[in-house]
C-alpha cells in the first residue's frame, strides 16, 4: 500500500539565503530506505513535500531491501508527479534535480538516483546528488532564518542507520567527534520494541507508550564508551535477559508493564545521548546543538533536550516535525545550497551504501 502525505507549505517571501535574482527551482527526491519522497523548493522555500511510506515492512518486523527497491518503483512516478502538481509546476521549470545519493540501501538509492539522472539528462539540467545525513543536518536551513544555526554548530545526527556527534563548520564542512560502535538509536529502539512485540518502526510506538508510564519504574545501564563515541547494543541485550528472567516469573509481565519498560528505556535512551552531548560541549566549546534524524522526532527527548538546553545555557535546534523523519524537502535543500555554490554532479554519479558525512557535497 502506498501511503501519501502532503506536507505542502505556502511559499511567502524569499528564502534568507537566496542572493540570485532569478527563482531557482529545485526539485528533491529521496529513496535511500523505505520512503519514497519527492519535494520541490524555490529560492530555498518549500513548495511542496510528498512522502509515500511502505506498508510491506510491517510484517516482516523491518525493511526488506528488495521489497523496498520494488516498492519505490511503483511509487517514484506519482511521488514526483504529485510534487510537481503541488508545486505548480512541470519539469521543464525545474533548474536542477538533487537526489539522495547515498548512504542507504544499493537498491534503493538506484530507483531514486536513475529516475532524477533521467530526468536531468531529458531536461538538461543539474544533478546534485546528495549525503543523507548531511540533508538531515542541512533540513535545518528549511525555514524562517532567525530559527537558522550559526556556524560553527554541533549536530546530533540519530536515525535507524546513524548516530553521530559532528561538528559543523559550514554547510558541507563537517567532522566527525563522535558516533555508535554498533547498533544506532533508531536500531536500539526498533530492535528492543520488537523484543516488546511492538510493529516496526518501533521507535515511535515506545514514544508513544512511553508517555503513559514511569521512567523509573525499572533501571538500565547507560554504556560506559571513551570520548564521544556511544554503544546501544548492550542496551537491547540487558533489556532481552531483564525480560527472560521476568517472563520466567510471570508470563504476562510484559503486558502488564508495557508502559513503564517503554518509559524506561527510552529515558536510558536519553540520558546516554545527553551525557555524550554535554562532554561534547565541555570538549568543543561550542554550545549550539542541532539535531537531525528520525529519532529527533521523539516527544520525550525533545523535552529532554529543551530542559537540557535551560540547564546548561546552551541553544538548542529542533527541526520541524515533518523535516525530522526521511522527507525530500531537506534533500531539496542540501541540493539548492549546493546550487548556490555551483556544485553538480556527473550523470554518471553511483549510489553509495556507505558514505562518509565528512566527504559529502564535495563535487
Ligand atoms: O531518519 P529516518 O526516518 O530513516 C533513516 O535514515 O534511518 O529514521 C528512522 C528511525 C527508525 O529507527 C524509527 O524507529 C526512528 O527513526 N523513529 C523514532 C521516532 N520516529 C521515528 N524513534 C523514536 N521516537 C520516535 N518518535
Ligand atoms: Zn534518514
Amino acid at each position: 500500500m502506498c501511503l501519501f502525505v502532503n506536507f505542502t507549505t505556502d511559499l511567502s517571501n524569499r528564502h534568507p539565503l537566496s542572493k540570485v535574482k532569478k527563482d531557482i527551482r529545485i526539485l528533491g527526491i529521496e529513496s535511500s530506505c523505505d520512503e519514497t519522497a519527492a519535494a520541490v523548493i524555490i529560492n530555498g522555500r518549500v513548495v511542496s513535500n510528498i512522502v509515500a511510506g511502505q506498508e510491506v515492512h510491517r510484517k516482516y518486523g523491518g525493511v526488506v531491501p528488495e521489497l523496498a527497491s520494488r516498492a519505490h518503483q511503483q511509487h517514484i512516478v506519482p511521488v514526483v508527479d504529485v510534487a510537481l502538481k503541488e508545486a505548480g509546476l512541470t519539469p521543464r521549470d525545474l533548474d536542477a534535480v538533487a537526489v539522495t545519493a547515498g548512504p542507504g540501501l544499493l537498491g534503493s538509492l538506484l530507483v531514486g538516483l536513475s529516475f532524477a539522472k533521467s530526468l536531468a539528462l531529458a531536461l538538461d539540467i543539474p544533478l546534485i546528488g546528495v549525503h543523507h545525513m548531511q540533508a538531515h543536518i542541512l533540513a535545518h536551513f528549511i525555514g524562517p532564518e532567525g530559527k537558522h544555526p550559526p556556524f560553527p554548530f554541533l549536530a546530533l545526527t540519530i536515525s535507524g542507520g546513524h548516530t553521530q556527534i559532528v561538528r559543523v563548520n559550514d554547510y558541507f564542512d563537517m567532522q566527525i567527534l563522535g558516533e555508535t560502535r554498533d547498533d544506532a538509536v533508531g536500531e536500539a529502539f526498533d530492535k528492543i520494541a520488537s523484543i516488546l512485540g511492538l510493529p516496526y518502526p518501533g521507535g515511535p510506538a515506545i514514544d508513544k507508550l512511553a508517555r503513559e508510564g514511569n521512567p523509573k519504574a525499572f533501571r538500565f545501564p547507560v554504556a560506559k564508551v571513551e570520548g564521544l563515541d556511544f554503544s546501544f547494543s548492550g542496551l537491547k541485550t540487558s533489556v532481552l535477559y531483564f525480560l527472560q528472567k521476568k517472563l520466567k516469573e510471570n508470563p504476562d509481565f510484559i503486558k502488564e508493564n508495557l508502559a513503564d519498560l517503554a518509559a524506561s528505556v527510552q529515558d536510558t535512551i536519553i540520558r546516554t545521548i545527553l551525557q555524550k552531548l554535554e562532554a561534547a560541549m565541555e570538549r568543543t566549546g561550542i554550545r549550539r546543538i542541532a539535531i537531525g534524524g528520525g529519532v529527533s522526532a521523539n516527544k520525550g527527548l525533545r523535552a529532554a533536550l529543551e530542559e537540557f538546553a535551560r540547564r546548561h545555557e546552551a541553544e538548542i535546534y529542533i527541526p520541524e516535525f515533518q523535516y525530522t523523519t526521511d522527507n525530500a524537502a531537506m534533500i531539496a535543500m542540501a541540493g539548492y545550497l549546493r546550487y548556490l555554490q555551483g556544485g553538480k554532479d556527473s550523470l554518471s554519479l553511483t549510489p553509495k551504501a556507505r558514505w562518509s558525512i565528512e566527504d559529502g557535497g564535495k563535487t
